[in-house]
């Protein structure tokens, strides 16, 4: 996968030592040749499975410093809204250059950006769609992504309008709060994404049983739910026992208390997901409904043949 990043904060990303030695329509700070173990160990691009997925050769990293695709003096970017109110706006003019630069750049041939694929431009902004479980693996599918980082009260609107008629566009938020620009998002996203891509330890075994597959969104059984509690050896800790259940061996008991934990959890902290759990037809069992109902959470009678 390739993945591309537009951001007044190369840094951020480790990349700011390659920030300033590419001029307008470069391609960029990271660009051509230059190796994505360049991040290795700086930054969030060059740490844990992320770092991995870049050593590997799985991601291919390009960071670009918007400010290269400035033309004054002062590398201006923003400027102040039509219509008067707070705040400053990203300028359409410097972010099409940028765009255009970044989307010409088809990259290396080779087995990491498949030439042609225009992928697909994902702007975070807190006014954007949810990012999501189900989103992180749509996105680990695409041979390539374009991450554009707004800062100030955002990017005039005609960029993402225009961008649109070239490829597809994704506003995405990643919580309900506002952040100061959407580096971190995008730090976030990548992380959600690279777990999920091919190779990635314990993926096949996860994608291989479903009763395996948990957390919200992941496949399986459990999907939906947020996972229960975990424990590890020593068996006994400061006078706390490890729930024997999971010292009997018995991998059928041990699953369904697994699942009656996991509900009792989503029950107290996300009730939103147990909804959304019992609008699904064979989305709960009789047991499941029976734990509910002892958490103070009926769910309804129906589907009691399961
Ligand atoms: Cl994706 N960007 C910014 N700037 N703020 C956010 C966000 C994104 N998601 C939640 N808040």
């Amino acid at each position: 996968m390739r993945v591309d990043i537009v951001t007044i904060f190369p840094d951020y990303f480790g990349a700011g030592a390659g920030a300033t030695g590419a001029g307008p329509g470069s391609g960029g700070v990271s660009g051509p040749g230059r190796p994505s173990e360049a991040f290795g160990g700086v930054g969030p691009l060059g740490v844990s499975l992320i770092g991995k997925a870049g050593a590997r050769g799985d991601i291919d990293f390009r960071v670009h410093d918007l400010r290269k695709w400035a033309t004054d003096v002062h590398h201006t970017v923003d400027d102040t809204p039509f219509g008067g109110g707070p705040g400053m706006v990203m300028k359409p003019d410097v972010w099409g250059a940028a765009l255009d630069a970044v989307l010409a750049d088809a990259g290396t041939p080779g087995r990491l950006a498949e030439a042609g694929t225009p992928g697909r431009l994902v702007v975070p902004t807190p006014s954007g769609v949810p990012f999501s479980q189900d989103l992180a693996a749509a996105y680990a599918k695409e041979s390539r992504l374009i991450f554009a980082c707004g800062r100030y009260e955002g990017i005039d609107s005609r960029v993402v309008a225009e961008a649109r008629t070239r490829l597809p566009v994704d506003e995405v938020s990643i919580g309900d709060y506002v952040l100061a620009g959407g580096e971190v998002a995008v730090a976030v996203m990548l992380e959600a994404i690279c777990r999920l891509l091919p190779g990635v330890l314990g993926n096949e075994r996860s994608a291989a049983d479903d009763s395996f597959g948990g957390g919200v969104g992941e496949g399986g059984r459990m999907r939906g739910l947020l996972e229960g509690p975990v424990y590890t050896r020593p068996r006994s800790w400061r006078g706390i026992e490890v729930p024997s259940v999971l010292l009997s061996g018995d991998h059928g008991v041990i699953a369904r208390w697994r699942r009656d934990e996991s509900l009792r959890r989503t029950a107290a902290v996300r009730p939103d997901l147990v909804s959304r759990v019992a609008a699904d037809p064979d989305g709960l069992d009789a047991r499941d409904r029976e734990v509910l109902a002892e958490a103070g959470f009926p769910v309804g009678g129906e589907n009691m043949a399961h």
